[in-house]
Formats: C-alpha cells, sequence, structure tokens
C-alpha cells in the first residue's frame, strides 16, 4: 500500500525534507484555503497593496484576524506534526519548510530555526516600515481603541508577519529552502494544493535534484505527474504510524 512504500522509502532516505501546506493542520480546527469551507471560499484575499493603501482594508484584516483568534489559540500539533518531530528528533529531517503561518510545527518540537516559514507566521505582528515586532495582545488594545494601530516607532502599519498576495518573499527562508531542497534524497509535499508560487517550486526543484518526490494530499495536486509516490488519503491517517517518541 503506500503507507507501506512510505515507510520503506523513510526507512531508506538519510535525509528527508517534509514540505507542508494547509492540510496539514486542519485536524487542528484550522481551516485550510482551497477546500470547501476554506478561507479563499469566505474571503477575498486583501493583496499588500491593498493594506499599504487604507485603513479600511487594515482593519479589516484585522477584524479576520481577531475572528480566528481562538482557532489559532486552541490549536494543538496533530499527528502529522508529530510524526515529523519524531523524524525530526529521530535525525532524519534537518528543517521542515512551510507554507503555514500557525506555529504548529514549533509547538510539536522543531526548534525555531529548523521551521523555515515561507509565509511567515501569524502568532505576532510586524510593522512593514521597521520590522518591530508586536504581540497581538498589543494590537488588539490598539485596535479596540482606534482601528488599526501603526508602530510607535516609525508610524508605518502594523501587520500580522505574515507574507499576503503581492508582498515580497522573505530572501533568507527562501535561500534556506532552495539549498534543503537540493540537497534531500527524499522530500515529502504534504497538505498543499501547490498551486501558490514560488512556495509550490520546491517539490518540483528537489525532484529535479535528485529526490525522491512523495505527495500526501487527499485532492490531487498540480505536481502529482512528477511525483514517485501519490497519497491520496487524510494526512493524520497517513502520518499517524510514524508518530514515535
Ligand atoms: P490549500 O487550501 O490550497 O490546499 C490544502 C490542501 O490540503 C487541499 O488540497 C486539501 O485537499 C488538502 N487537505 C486538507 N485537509 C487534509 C487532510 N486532513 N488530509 C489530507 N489532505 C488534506 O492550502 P495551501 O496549499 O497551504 O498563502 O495554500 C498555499 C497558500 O495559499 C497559503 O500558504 C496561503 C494561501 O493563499 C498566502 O496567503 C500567501
Ligand atoms: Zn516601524
Amino acid at each position: 500500500s503506500g503507507v507501506e512504500r512510505l515507510g520503506d522509502m523513510i526507512a531508506e532516505a538519510k535525509t528527508i525534507v517534509p514540505f507542508t501546506g494547509a492540510g496539514i493542520s486542519t485536524e487542528c480546527g484550522i481551516p485550510d484555503f482551497r477546500s470547501p469551507g476554506g478561507i479563499w471560499t469566505r474571503y477575498r484575499p486583501i493583496e499588500f497593496g491593498e493594506f499599504v493603501a487604507s485603513q479600511d482594508a487594515r482593519d479589516e484584516s484585522w477584524r479576520r484576524r481577531f475572528a480566528m483568534e481562538e482557532i489559532f489559540a486552541a490549536a494543538r500539533p496533530g499527528r502529522g506534526h508529530r510524526a515529523l518531530a519524531s523524524l525530526y528528533r529521530a535525525g532524519k529531517i534537518p528543517a521542515v519548510i512551510t507554507q503555514n503561518i500557525d506555529n504548529l510545527h514549533q509547538a510539536s518540537g522543531f526548534a525555531a530555526e529548523h521551521v523555515i516559514e515561507l509565509h511567515g507566521n501569524t502568532t505576532y505582528a510586524r510593522c512593514i516600515g521597521c520590522g518591530q515586532a508586536y504581540q497581538l495582545d498589543w494590537v488588539k488594545r490598539r485596535f479596540i481603541e482606534d482601528g488599526a494601530p501603526n508602530c510607535t516607532v516609525c508610524d508605518e502599519p502594523v501587520k500580522t508577519a505574515t507574507i499576503s498576495f503581492g508582498q515580497m518573499m522573505p530572501e533568507e527562508e527562501m535561500q534556506r529552502a532552495t539549498a534543503l531542497s537540493r540537497a534531500c534524497d527524499l522530500f515529502i509535499a504534504i497538505g498543499s494544493s501547490l498551486v501558490v508560487w514560488p512556495a509550490a517550486g520546491f517539490p518540483m526543484m528537489a525532484k529535479n535534484a535528485g529526490a525522491r518526490l512523495v505527495i500526501i494530499n487527499r485532492e490531487p495536486t498540480e505536481q502529482d505527474d512528477i511525483a514517485d509516490l501519490v497519497i491520496r488519503h487524510d494526512i493524520g491517517e497517513t502520518l499517524g504510524p510514524f508518530v514515535g517518541n
């Protein structure tokens, strides 16, 4: 079966790089983007340019974030996160590349420097001008009084520490993800539709550099045809057997 083959491939691999999308966190209560009920079936994305240009867009962006507050605060790592953390502790995984912003890889036991966040992190905020970090509690207090706040250092808008459409990708993370994709012998894409670029370029990059490519996703993805193994099944059930100590 697919899971048995995955087990063999994991056993044979020296260096495994997982690449995760929103599908690994749906069992933790966090909706994905493109499934029925996903974020982009409910909202139109607020692009970076709109956030910069409009106080209304900033207010709406923070309203959306605070509407998800309890979901993010209550979320705990799922079986997929825990399986990857086990392989990390076993020395098989040097780092995880993620499109997710929910901090759950860190919560599962990955050191922060071993979580490469291509799209940032929504559990804190940053000034888009000077990069000053802010806690969400501070933003919330200011938001209630006065709407979406600006930086106390440079007066530019404060935004969740995530990457929006139209915003520059983080350079160091892109470089580290490139190096890891080229250096691994097994690359496992987990819970991503693989439609958002440049993030979606990493599975292909790993495959082209000689790694085996596995895709675990309950729906077909854009890159199934180049994969060595496609497991079109629930992530928690598929990776549950790999949760160890
Ligand atoms: P998507 O919502 O596009 O894809 C998630 C995939 O996970 C879907 O194909 C689902 O079928 C699958 N899935 C969900 N739950 C699953 C489960 N329990 N078991 C197996 N499969 C499951 O999310 P991403 O690919 O992560 O970026 O989205 C990529 C980027 O688009 C995000 O990082 C975000 C978004 O716009 C930005 O906003 C910049
Ligand atoms: Zn600032």
